[in-house]
Order: structure tokens, then C-alpha cells, then sequence
């Protein structure tokens, strides 16, 4: 028997504790198993709980790998020859499988990955592409679907990236690529990174309100929105207003076009903008899914700025480090997600 998404705490705290911990170690599935184990001494909710974490990982991983073979099956259709790298455990934390590429030019690969769904921040029909795509070899794209489900491309490395370059491009366009490089000017404002684009998979968000404890009245932002799903399904569950920022306006129009066929216009509000535009006046709820590094930025500058009964909500699966310690923390296990939720008031 599992349960869809287990909140707010396990009967024993050091059963939270150590699936949170186990979390951050990225074993999960290992400290599930052992703790199951010694079953007899868990309290029968616990042991639902760990088996539950067990079983997510589980799917995670099997849902992973069939979507791999999927896009995999759909890309050798296209004539782009690709496999399917295996993980060494067949559980996984979240949905992420990879493809490695024959050759060194994933474009074709890329621009299929589009047309199924997946977010690619560039266009590939750039000089920047192909600076990106010759200096590295691998981008990882993700899908806008309920999982938010990752797909890793690995393809071979360029060794002689620049002379590759010079080739396919006349000196002329590389040396006006550099001019505009240098003429333009520097940001404005301090900007700080908050990731690409990693979707709050929708099975952990009725148990992540839960957990901020939103109400009809709150005013929740979500600093670097995304595809505008968390506001999507704090309005439509809960009926709060909701404020996005976003930095890409690729991702805004994606955003406001789910809000319209959501019919959610009159709740709901998409920035342009970037996360230092937002002053933090505005909100009852921030909620944070971004780098550690960014909510040690974010959360002591936030704040002071909340009202009395404002708070910040994040979530994620590495350890908070030097960020400033939250009121409350609980790992959250889904049917086949799962996070570690934190909450700031
Ligand atoms: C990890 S995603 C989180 C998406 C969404 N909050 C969710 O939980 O589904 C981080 C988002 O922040 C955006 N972003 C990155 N840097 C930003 C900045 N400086 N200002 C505003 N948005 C930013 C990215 O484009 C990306 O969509």
C-alpha cells in the first residue's frame, strides 16, 4: 500500500531525519532498504513512509529508463542514431535518464527533443549553439510534463573547437560575434543565477502547500517561475493569487499561455523580469526552487521584507549548507517523486 504524497512528518522525528539525510546522500533507495530491514521497530507508519520512499525511487527509475528508450526509439525513427547509457541502480531520486549520441553534432537530436516537449534554452540555429554545442558535450534538457522529467544528451567532444568553428563560419561573422560581445554593456543589476529549468514535478505540490500551509488569502511568488505550473496549481487548488517572475521569455509566454488555458488570467501574473527586479513587497509566500547557492542569496534578503505572517517556502535534494536554517524541514515522498521541503517564516 503506498500513499500519494506522505506529509507532514514521520511518527518518529529521526525516521524524517533520516530519510532527509539519506535525501542529500542521494541513497535513498539503500536507506530505505536497510531501514525496512529492522521493520519490526518502526512504528507502522514509519515503515508505510520508508516503504513509500523505497517505491518512489524505484518508479522513478523505471519511469526514467522507459522514457529513455522512448525518446531513443523516436530518435533512431528520425535516423539519429543514439543509446541508451544505463544507471547502475535501477532506483533513482529523480527523473533523469541519458542518450549518448553517435558524432559530435547533437543539433538534429536537439531540435527533435524540442518538438517533443523538452525545453532547450537556445535556438540551434545560432553561432551560439554551435560555440555551445563544440565546447561541450553534453546539455541536459528538460520536459514540461507533470514529472518534469530531465533527459541528459551526451554526444562526442570537439578537440579542436575553435579551428571546427573557423571552418563552418567566415572569419567576418566570428569577428562581429566579437565586437557585439564587447560593446555590450554590462547588467544593470546584480543578477543571481537560479538554474535552468527544472519543473516542481506536480505529485509533490498538494503535499508542498500543505506544508507552507497556503491559504485562499495568500499572495504566493515563485521567483524564477518556470512554466508557471506551482502558481497554476496553488491557484487552482487553494485559490491564491500568484505572481511570477522569470527571467526567459521563452518560458513567460510558455507560462501565460498554461495560465490563459487554465483560465486563471485574473489570479495569476507573469513577470519578465529578473529575480533582483522583485522587492519582495508583494507576497505573502515566496516560493524558492533554485540552487542552494541562490536561496543563500535569496532567503536572508527576503526575509526582513515578509509580513508578519509571510513566509518562504523551498524545496530541493542537496543539503542546505551555509544557508540560513529553516524554521521546519520534512522530506516529502510522492507516488514517484520526492524532495526535502523547508520553510522560512
Ligand atoms: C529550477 S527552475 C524552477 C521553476 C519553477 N519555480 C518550478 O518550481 O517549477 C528555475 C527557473 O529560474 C529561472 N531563472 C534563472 N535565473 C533567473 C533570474 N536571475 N531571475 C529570474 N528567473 C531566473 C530559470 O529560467 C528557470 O525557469
Amino acid at each position: 500500500m503506498t500513499r500519494p504524497a506522505i506529509h507532514p512528518r514521520a511518527h518518529d522525528a529521526a525516521i524524517d531525519d533520516a530519510l532527509r539525510a539519506a535525501i542529500h546522500d542521494d541513497r535513498l533507495y539503500e536507506v530505505a532498504e536497510t531501514l525496512l530491514a529492522a521493520a519490526g521497530r518502526l512504528h507502522p507508519d514509519d515503515a508505510l513512509l520508508v516503504d513509500a520512499a523505497r517505491r518512489a525511487c524505484l518508479r522513478i527509475g523505471e519511469q526514467s529508463l522507459a522514457l529513455a528508450h522512448s525518446v531513443a526509439d523516436g530518435l533512431r525513427d528520425a535516423s539519429i542514431p543514439c543509446a541508451v547509457e544505463v544507471a547502475e541502480s535501477r532506483a533513482l531520486q529523480y527523473h533523469l535518464c541519458t542518450l549518448s549520441l553517435a558524432g559530435d553534432d547533437p543539433t538534429g537530436a536537439v531540435d527533435w527533443l524540442k518538438s517533443a516537449g523538452f525545453w532547450c534554452p537556445a535556438s540551434t540555429d545560432t553561432l551560439h549553439w554551435e560555440s555551445f554545442r563544440l565546447r561541450n558535450s553534453e546539455l541536459t534538457m528538460c520536459r514540461l510534463d507533470d514529472a518534469s522529467s530531465c533527459l541528459r544528451l551526451r554526444w562526442q567532444a570537439s578537440r579542436k573547437a575553435g579551428r571546427a568553428l573557423a571552418l563552418r563560419y567566415p572569419l567576418k561573422a566570428l569577428r562581429s560575434l566579437l565586437r557585439r560581445v564587447r560593446q555590450r554593456p554590462p547588467p544593470a543589476i546584480d543578477t543571481v543565477s537560479l538554474g535552468e529549468l527544472r519543473g516542481t514535478p506536480r505529485a509533490l505540490m498538494p503535499a508542498l502547500f500543505e506544508f507552507a500551509a497556503l491559504r485562499p488569502e495568500d499572495v504566493v511568488v515563485d521567483i524564477g517561475c518556470g512554466d508557471g505550473r506551482v502558481l497554476i496549481e496553488a491557484a487552482r487548488r487553494v485559490g491564491c493569487r500568484g505572481i511570477g517572475i522569470e527571467a526567459q521569455a521563452g518560458l513567460c509566454a510558455v507560462a501565460r499561455e498554461r495560465i490563459s488555458e487554465a483560465g486563471l488570467g485574473d489570479r495569476i501574473q507573469i513577470r519578465h523580469d529578473d529575480s533582483r527586479g522583485f522587492d519582495g513587497s508583494e507576497a505573502t509566500v515566496i516560493f524558492l526552487f533554485v540552487p542552494v547557492r541562490a536561496l543563500s542569496i535569496l532567503v536572508p534578503e527576503m526575509l526582513p521584507k515578509l509580513a508578519p505572517s509571510g513566509r518562504i517556502i523551498a524545496h530541493e535534494q542537496v543539503a542546505l549548507g551555509e544557508v540560513v536554517a529553516p524554521d521546519r524541514s520534512a522530506p516529502l515522498i510522492g507516488d514517484c517523486a520526492l524532495t526535502v521541503a523547508h520553510l522560512w517564516r
